[in-house]
């Protein structure tokens, strides 16, 4: 891990004056662990035509392994285990239908509230690996149980994943926080889209920075719709590739 962090390193201050190989994509990942990709049940793919244009552009930027992960989020998208794998169930069908191989199984990204602090006394969490799960909060303000929540979760033998870290404006201000987060147990996605500025500058700036100091343990697409495809295979045609290409990932071992 150091050492590919210190090449890394190297090569950012090198100014990433590598040249970026002809077709570059995605392929040296291996797998992605966050996208909506299950038609109708959360914000991403409204139908199965929108889900399968997805699945192709994820076969296209050269993935082998897609672990989807629909919201569940009780207030808006109120998904249960149930309707996760149905919606699955669906996806994979069609896929079939289609001739699309691609790897998939679905996990989910639990919003952090009261009712997911609920949740884990009373079902067995949908897992992204072992027991990594996805997590994310609120963007604009700090979850009060933001501590006790993890603290559950580490107690009841999970590993929170938390989504997009440098999406979280509350955190802007202090970044050691971040270091306290992977104190307490928690692994850091990168939203791969962060990086190219999609967000906004502020949101680059901390990914920048994060990535600078070897915060991330995955990163995602985070893929809802066809603009984040289109942006994501943009990507892979510029120096984002080598922000990416060398430093050390765990997505990879994602893959089965
Ligand atoms: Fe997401």
């Amino acid at each position: 891990m150091f050492s590919r962090l210190f090449n890394w390193k190297k090569r950012e201050n090198e100014g990433f004056d590598l040249p970026i190989p002809e077709n570059a994509n995605w392929s040296f990942l291996g797998a992605d662990l966050h996208s909506h990709l299950i038609p109708g049940i959360d914000d991403g793919a409204k139908t199965i035509e929108d889900s399968l244009k997805l699945v192709r552009a994820m076969i296209d930027m050269g993935y082998k392994t897609i672990i989807t992960t629909p919201h569940v989020m009780i207030d808006y998208y109120p998904n249960t285990a149930q309707t996760i794998s149905s919606g699955l169930a669906v996806l994979q069908e069609a896929m079939k239908e289609q001739n699309l191989n691609i790897s998939i199984k679905a996990a989910a990204e639990y919003y952090m509230d009261e009712y997911f602090m609920n949740l884990l006394d009373t079902e067995p969490l949908l897992t992204i690996y072992e027991k990594q799960v996805l997590v994310e909060c609120s963007m604009l303000y700090k979850p009060p149980m933001l501590a006790d929540i993890i603290y559950k979760m580490v107690n009841a033998g999970y590993r929170p994943i938390l989504a997009h870290p440098e999406r979280y404006l509350f955190f802007h201000n202090d970044i050691s926080t971040y270091q306290e987060l992977k104190d307490r147990g928690c692994l850091l996605q990168l939203n791969m889209l962060s990086v190219s500025g999609y967000y906004g500058r502020n949101i680059k700036v901390v990914a920048d920075q994060l990535l600078a100091k070897g915060m991330y343990d995955y990163c995602g697409t985070d893929m809802h719709h066809e603009r984040h495809a289109a942006t994501l295979k943009a990507m892979a045609a510029t120096k984002d590739y080598h922000t990416f290409a060398g430093y050390p990932f765990l997505n990879s071992r994602l893959c089965f």
